[in-house]
């Protein structure tokens, strides 16, 4: 399995880190504009390898695409981040150019590859993808679900006073501080749905904590988060390259799922070695699905804004 990152930045470093880690993957091909910076970011992870154990071999390449040749998953974490106070969608001018000229780039060296998109405003940026190459829908994928689902889970368990590997939660719904859509309702601390522990109000206070993980975390930081979305990108890739079948939710292209059309946006996908192997459709309230429609109307508008 050979992955490439497009972004030597701070995500796409993570990105390679934790799929390195994770030893599943043969080879990691990062790549920036920047000349000599994924090289060196490439030579610093491969110093790593006898500390931390792994067998991956990262190289680094200066925007040489032919190194990327024959990937079979390629991450798109190139493009500007948000600064505080900056919403995902107002990095649309500048990372919509971004991704188009990388993805077109990308499939001229591995036209049968899977892309992974980080970028953002994402969810518009996997549409750009879907609207601008040939790749059939399952074969593009939108990173941004799995990692507010582990900042929901992150808050179930602070909340719950219970370890993370007690709670499960899913977050659908466009990965925006408003578009985001937390089931609360279906969230549970080891099959017991966390209602039976928690009045309303702090289940209220948790979806509102899990909306704006990434804006508190620019904050926090001056510049948008990484770990977590390395993390959450090392295990859509992992799903993939190990046949996981595993259900994450993920933005992809809907025809009718949900009700919705012409959109990418975060649903439960399975995940295997094709890509997206199945949308799953889950049974929502009525109240949920009003939030999905909401959420999916923001989406659309901020689609609006690309010029295809
Ligand atoms: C975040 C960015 C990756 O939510 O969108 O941290």
């Amino acid at each position: 399995m050979k992955v490439t990152v497009v972004g030597a930045g701070a995500v796409g470093a993570s990105c390679a880190e934790y799929i390195a880690i994770k030893n599943f993957a043969s080879e990691v091909v990062l790549l920036d504009i920047k000349e000599g910076y994924a090289e060196g970011k490439a030579m610093d992870l491969m110093q790593t390898a006898s500390l931390n154990g792994f067998d991956t071999k990262i190289t680094g390449s200066t925007n040489d695409y032919s190194k990327t040749a024959n990937s079979d998953v390629a991450v798109i974490t190139s493009g500007i981040p948000r600064k505080p106070g900056m919403t995902r969608e107002e990095l649309i001018g500048i990372n919509a150019g971004i991704v188009k000229t990388v993805s077109k780039n990308l499939l001229e060296h591995s036209p049968n590859t899977i892309i992974i998109v980080v970028s953002n405003p994402m969810d518009t940026m996997t549409y750009l993808v879907h609207k601008t190459t040939d790749l059939p829908k399952h074969k593009i994928i939108g990173m941004g679900g799995a990692l507010d689902s582990a900042r929901f889970k992150y808050r179930l368990a602070e909340v719950l006073e219970a370890p993370i590997s007690d709670v499960d939660g899913m977050v659908i719904g466009g990965h925006s501080d408003k578009g985001m859509v937390p089931l609360i309702n279906h969230a549970a601390r080891n099959s017991v749905k966390v209602s039976e522990f928690l009045p309303q109000e702090r289940m209220q206070q948790v979806v509102e904590d899990t909306k704006v993980g990434g804006a508190t975390l620019t904050k926090l930081l001056g510049t948008s988060a990484w770990y977590a979305p390395g993390a959450a990108v090392s295990g859509l890739v992992q799903a993939i390259a190990c046949d996981q079948r595993k259900i994450y939710p993920c933005s992809t292209f809907l025809e009718g799922e949900y009700g919705l059309n012409d959109i990418c946006i975060g649903v439960p996908v399975v995940l295997g070695k094709n890509g997206i192997e199945k949308v799953v459709e889950i049974e929502l309230s009525e109240a949920e699905k009003a939030k999905l429609k909401e959420s999916a109307e923001g989406v659309t508008k901020t689609n609006g804004l690309l010029e295809l």
